[in-house]
């Protein structure tokens, strides 16, 4: 695992051995450890060329729990603004010993392009790169289902919204078809479903009382405005009347299914406050697993490369 840029392709017992790790990782919060000593030495730069609240911060503080010396670039007040190219941008934050990059940015394929430009010493995470990919994103979300379902076999899954523009959800259906989930449904309407999904391996619902009906998991996605140029939109009170989840809707699921949102909500839109914030809301979960997640990923990631360097 010398980079981590997208779920597509990797197996079970990998995506296994993240949980187990962040697994080990939660325990060690929870006693009250603050800090493991496994980076120290290390440097570690994010690199987010798009805005970022939970990603970045939980990434920094995976970071500093795993002892790495970490760095914030902000591209907002970087040479780039004088013209500078990215790849020189990235040679020379290499040139100040660093090991591994977070890259979050808005065109897809750019954590991959900056992985096949690095030094053969440095790691790259994406950290969601345009429609995509955001694969540590499912990976928490992978976890945080673990924790609630113990295992994934049984499970019936809905994914709702916006799925055409959603990097989360790709991510999240690569994973869960390789953790081998009962099912998975994406409901939404036509234009916001991939055209592809009929080969995703998921079951199509236009409405929310069928495509609800009896799952244990529901993931509520955001409308992905930024990404969708020239598209034709409903109206937020439109998409809520008929997408929005809503404790009258929650009720089509089964009554201990949980309910997800990768985040930023936007309430009154895609779910209502009384869900996003009731009992069967597992969200803000999702954001304090984020930390022990990257803490694996991270880890994992910098070991490949120590036992790399010492074959070498
Ligand atoms: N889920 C997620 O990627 O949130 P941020 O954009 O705040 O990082």
């Amino acid at each position: 695992l010398r980079h981590f840029l997208t779920i597509e392709g990797l197996k079970r017992p990998l995506l296994t051995e993240i949980m187990d790790r962040a697994e080990q990782f939660s325990s060690i919060s929870h006693r009250q450890v603050k800090k493991v000593p496994l980076l120290r030495g290390k440097t570690i730069i994010n690199l987010f060329f798009e805005n970022s609240t939970r990603t970045r911060s939980t990434f920094e503080l995976a970071a500093k729990r795993l002892s790495a010396d970490v760095m914030n670039f902000n591209i907002s007040t970087s040479a780039t603004s004088k013209g500078e190219s990215l790849l020189d941008t990235l040679h020379n934050l290499e040139a100040m010993h660093t090991d591994m990059f977070v890259v979050r940015h808005d065109q897809s394929g750019a954590a991959e392009f900056i992985a096949q430009h690095v030094a053969p010493h440095v790691s790259v995470i994406n950290a969601g790169d345009g429609c995509h990919a955001h694969p540590t994103q499912a990976m928490l979300d992978m976890f945080t289902i673990r924790r609630h379902k113990q295992g994934f076999a049984n499970l019936r899954v809905a994914i709702i919204g916006d799925l055409l523009h959603s990097r989360v959800a790709r991510s999240q259906i690569q994973a869960l078809a390789t953790l081998g989930v009962g099912e998975i449904r994406v409901i939404g309407p036509q234009t916001l479903l991939p055209r592809d999904s009929h080969t995703l391996g998921v079951h199509v619902y236009h409405d929310m009382a069928s495509g609800l009906k009896d799952v244990d998991v529901i993931i509520t996605l955001r409308l992905q405005l930024e990404r969708m140029q020239g598209a034709l939109l409903p109206s937020a009170r439109e998409y809520f009347r008929c997408y929005g989840l809503t404790e009258e809707k929650l009720k089509y699921a089964k009554p201990d299914a949980i309910v997800m949102h990768p985040g930023p909500i936007n309430r009154g839109v895609e779910i209502a406050s009384s869900v996003a914030d009731g009992p069967q809301s597992v969200i803000l979960e999702q954001v304090t697993h984020g930390i022990a997640i990257r803490m694996a990923v991270m880890s994992m990631a910098l070991a490949s490369q120590s036992e790399q360097a010492e074959i070498e």
